[in-house]
């Protein structure tokens, strides 16, 4: 792959593209993907909804290349991860920034440390001092004032640890930013701060990408540009909100209208 033609993929107008996406974890008796057909549209906010077990983080850990596909071609901005070697992938990863449903914070690192630790290990050109100014600038783009820089993750409140997790994923300037359940167990105060993040993070990095799976369909609806449904190995539906508030299909109406009764009560 030349620079040039990286360089042509990254103007195109998606950022992801899946196609014939078969994944089986026994040898091809049952497969959790049934052939995905899937675009995520560049610099927007894709969310991917469906019920549990619908295979969306599988699908998730396909675009990071952390799972390999049974069949099917998966490229994220142009270059398709399905033939990478582990060595390319580790490069090509730091196109991409993670924020996994616990944080997943080094539990023996501080915050800042935290932050730091993707530039530690990939920016070898940057001084000690450039690195934690960057991991600093980061942490405070992420909502985390410098006196909570040297807490540990269980000195932490669960708002400052998903801070200090965005802070960490967003170090190396992703272009693609992939969220799985950012907010599954938090209180609707905590799920409501989580999401405005998601959202503001969106907006303050232009033209960077932005993937969130989610059961949440309030928050699919509120902060999504573009919705994916999952269902049954596929994609069931995609289109905008208000193609799915507007939908007939049984399967589409019994999950948004169960979202929306669990939110009202
Ligand atoms: N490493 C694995 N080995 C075997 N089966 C797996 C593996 N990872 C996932 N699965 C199976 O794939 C299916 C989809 O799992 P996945 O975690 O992607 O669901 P999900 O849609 O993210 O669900 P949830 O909404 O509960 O997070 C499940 O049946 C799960 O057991
Ligand atoms: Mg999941």
């Amino acid at each position: 792959m030349t620079r040039d033609k990286v360089k042509n993929t990254i103007t195109d107008k998606n950022a992801i593209e899946i196609s014939g996406l078969k994944k089986s974890f026994d040898g091809g008796k049952d497969f959790v993907l049934n052939g995905v057909e899937l675009n995520i549209p560049k610099s927007k906010i894709t969310m991917i909804i469906g019920f549990s077990g619908t295979g969306k983080s599988v699908l998730m850990k396909h675009m990071l290349g952390l799972m390999k596909p049974t069949s099917g071609l998966i490229k994220v901005l142009g270059t398709d991860l399905s033939q990478m070697s582990e060595r390319k992938l580790m490069k090509f990863r730091m196109k991409l920034g993670v924020m996994f449903q616990y944080s997943a914070l080094f539990d023996d690192m501080t915050a800042i440390e935290n932050a730091m630790f993707p530039l530690i290990e990939h920016r070898k050109d940057l001084t000690h001092d450039e690195v934690y100014s960057i991991a600093s600038e980061k942490m405070k783009q992420s909502g985390l004032e410098p006196k909570h820089f040297d807490k540990l993750p269980s000195q932490m409140s669960g708002g400052m640890r998903k801070r200090a997790a965005l802070a960490r994923a967003l170090a190396l300037d992703p272009e693609i930013m992939l969220y799985d359940e950012p907010t599954t167990g938090l209180d609707p105060i905590l799920t409501e701060m989580v999401d405005d993040l998601i959202y503001s993070t969106h907006y303050s990095r232009s033209g960077k990408t932005s993937v969130v799976v989610s059961h949440d369909l309030h928050a699919a609806f509120r902060i999504g540009d573009y919705v994916i449904m999952l269902n049954n190995g596929g994609v069931l539906m995609d289109g905008k909100p208000e193609d799915f508030i507007s939908s007939k299909d049984p399967l589409v109406r019994k999950f948004v209208d169960t979202g929306i009764r669990k939110k009202d009560v």
